[in-house]
């Protein structure tokens, strides 16, 4: 049982209780930090209400879109997309949103300086899943706007932040319960979905993600297409020397790092030959899970270096990401530094 908090009967405590206690261990954040969380709490809950009904109403399938990735949009991508810009639109204080589905960022708010923060977010992570009833989710993560740069120069150089800025972040697990995973920069807490009452209740605090971990998670069908320093890893993962050990890939990759986060391990999504800059994106996948990892212990690089030092060039920048447990992160590091 989680702890109780001394104003929460029979020991439970919400999404709103626990960041209000945050609230008063972070320096900088105020109450309308709670505020932008409830924002994004509200839209996911929206979203998880839809994901469930999927199959009933006509929210599946391709929306005949191709969006700034280059891929195919779904309809719940879309409808997902619209919950967060909606939620957050009319939270005052968030002054920036930029999300994988829109091309440029949107300015929601011009004056300063109550429009604090800016949230970048991935609405619908893993969208060739939803077809399947597979694990999809939702991620974010909150900078606060620069005071340092005119506003006269647009959204980017405000969001062009390194991951070390963000103030928060998260994300939710549309599974088979809904789960929200979120840090302040204090440790990493779990809540599950309690859908009779439609909160977000603490299940668990300051989670530690296992030092080692006999899982690793990649796309094997693509390991021709990976540098040599990575097939040689996945060579050696394979031998005795390396232990007893498990490949699971869900394809979401919210999923499989909720996976790692509890169970420990490594999951790694390497350049390929197509994509020499990887696949995921760094300031609304790779970043927040970066910070969710480090602040339960565990590691995140691109191959070269921290995830979250590196300076962005562009909102829907990619980055290859090796992921998890300290010691399994070290040791794909071994292989391709
Ligand atoms: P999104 O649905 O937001 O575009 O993200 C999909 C990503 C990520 O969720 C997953 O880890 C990865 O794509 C899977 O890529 P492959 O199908 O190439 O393995
Ligand atoms: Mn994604
Ligand atoms: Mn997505």
């Amino acid at each position: 049982m989680p702890s109780t908090s001394s104003s929460a009967p029979l020991g439970i405590v919400t999404l709103p209780q626990h960041i209000l206690e945050a609230q008063r261990k972070h320096p900088t954040a105020t109450g309308e930090f709670t505020w932008v969380l409830s924002g994004i709490t509200l839209a996911c809950k929206i979203i998880e209400s839809q994901v469930r009904r999927a199959g009933l109403v006509d929210i599946l399938g391709s929306a005949n879109q191709v969006n700034v990735q280059g891929e195919e949009v779904q309809k719940l991508d879309l409808l997902a997309n619209e919950a967060i810009r909606q939620s957050l639109g009319y939270r005052g204080n968030v002054g920036i949103v930029a999300s994988e589905e829109d091309d440029e960022p949107t300015v929601l708010q011009k004056t300063r300086p109550g429009t604090k923060y800016i949230v970048l977010f991935d609405p619908l992570d893993g969208s060739s899943n939803i077809d399947v009833n597979v694990s999809i989710g939702t991620i974010f993560s909150i900078l606060e706007q620069r005071e340092d740069v005119p506003e006269t120069d647009g959204p980017l150089p405000q969001i062009l932040q390194p991951g070390i800025n963000q103030v928060a972040a998260g994300y939710v697990v549309y599974g088979s319960s809904t789960v929200l995973t979120y840090t302040t920069g204090f440790g990493v807490h779990l809540f599950t979905l309690n859908p009779e009452v439609g909160a977000f209740v603490l299940s668990r605090e300051n989670i530690r993600l296992p030092e080692s971990g006999n899982i690793y998670s990649t796309n094997e069908a693509y390991k021709h297409d990976y540098p040599e320093s990575y097939q040689a890893y996945l060579d050696w993962v394979k031998t005795k020397e390396a232990g007893k050990r498990s490949l699971r890939y869900i394809g979401s990759l919210v999923a499989d790092f909720h996976r790692t986060l509890l169970k420990g391990g490594v999951f790694l999504y390497p350049p390929t030959i197509e994509q020499p800059g990887g696949k995921l994106r760094l300031m609304y996948e790779a970043n927040p899970l970066a910070f969710i990892a480090e602040q339960a212990g565990g590691m995140a690089s691109d191959g070269n270096q921290r995830m979250m030092e590196k300076q962005p060039t562009a909102l829907h920048e990619r980055t290859p990401l090796i992921i998890g447990s300290k010691n399994e992160v070290e040791k794909v590091l071994s292989f391709v530094q």
